[in-house]
């Protein structure tokens, strides 16, 4: 498959998971594709916890539950009915979550190319993400982001040591099949926009003409 390819079938899958359990060589192929990912003053501020145990996965679910509650609460009522429907989240379905964590400690004080910019590093574990997400689209894995949670709980579910932050949970599993179109989108809660809306021409807010 061609990067372009990957990028193209890849999607935030909740409800797709077969229930059977990535195996360990396909996990730690694509844990390798993360490891890979470009990182600021070569720092690699990743970790990735690989969570199995069916009790933790439940006691996780059930947190991001609350959570979901919580949001559909603040809505107002014509929100509400349109996100009812909507999963956002595949913890137990999944069988096996990667929580992604930050180490703002890697690579000492100095660090080549965040002086400026403290944002870098975080940058670099999303990327580590993005990597792991198209590696598992182009092995037929499915991957859902989960931010349905506060820091502090996962951090204690999983033993994170302190100074260490949480980024991402992510659900990875074998799936049916990739949707073609992003739930959010099939869904009614808001749609993509155009690229040449996110193009601009030498000053932000010039609009470019078509570049092809
Ligand atoms: C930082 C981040 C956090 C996200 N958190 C959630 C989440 O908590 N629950 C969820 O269902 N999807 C989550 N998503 C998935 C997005 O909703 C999804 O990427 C977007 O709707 C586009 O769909 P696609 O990834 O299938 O193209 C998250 C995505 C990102 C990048």
């Amino acid at each position: 498959m061609s990067v372009y390819d990957a990028i193209r079938l890849r999607r935030d899958v909740r409800a797709e998971f077969t229930g059977d359990v990535v195996d360990e060589g396909t996990l730690w192929r694509i844990l390798e594709a993360a490891h890979c990912a470009p990182s600021v003053g070569n720092t690699q501020p990743w970790d990735f916890t690989v969570v199995r145990d069916r009790q933790r996965l439940r006691t996780f679910a059930e947190h991001v539950a609350g959570k979901r509650r919580e949001f559909h609460d603040s809505l107002p009522p014509e929100r509400a009915a349109t996100f009812d429907p909507i999963k956002i989240e595949g913890i137990e379905d999944s069988g096996t979550g990667i929580v992604v964590t930050y180490d703002h400690g890697r690579g000492g004080e100095h660090v080549l190319g965040r002086a400026t910019v403290p944002e870098t590093g975080v940058y670099s574990a999303v990327l580590a993400i993005q990597n792991l997400w198209l590696a598992a689209t182009a092995e037929g894995i499915g991957v859902g982001w989960v931010s349905f949670y506060d820091s502090e709980f996962l951090a204690e579910l999983i033993g994170i040591p302190a100074g260490i932050r949480p980024i991402a949970w992510l659900c990875i599993g074998p799936v049916r099949e990739f949707q073609e179109v992003p739930d959010l989108e099939r869904f009614g809660w808001r749609t993509g926009r155009a690229l040449s809306e996110a193009v601009h021409r030498e000053t932000f807010g010039r609009p470019q003409d078509d570049m092809r």
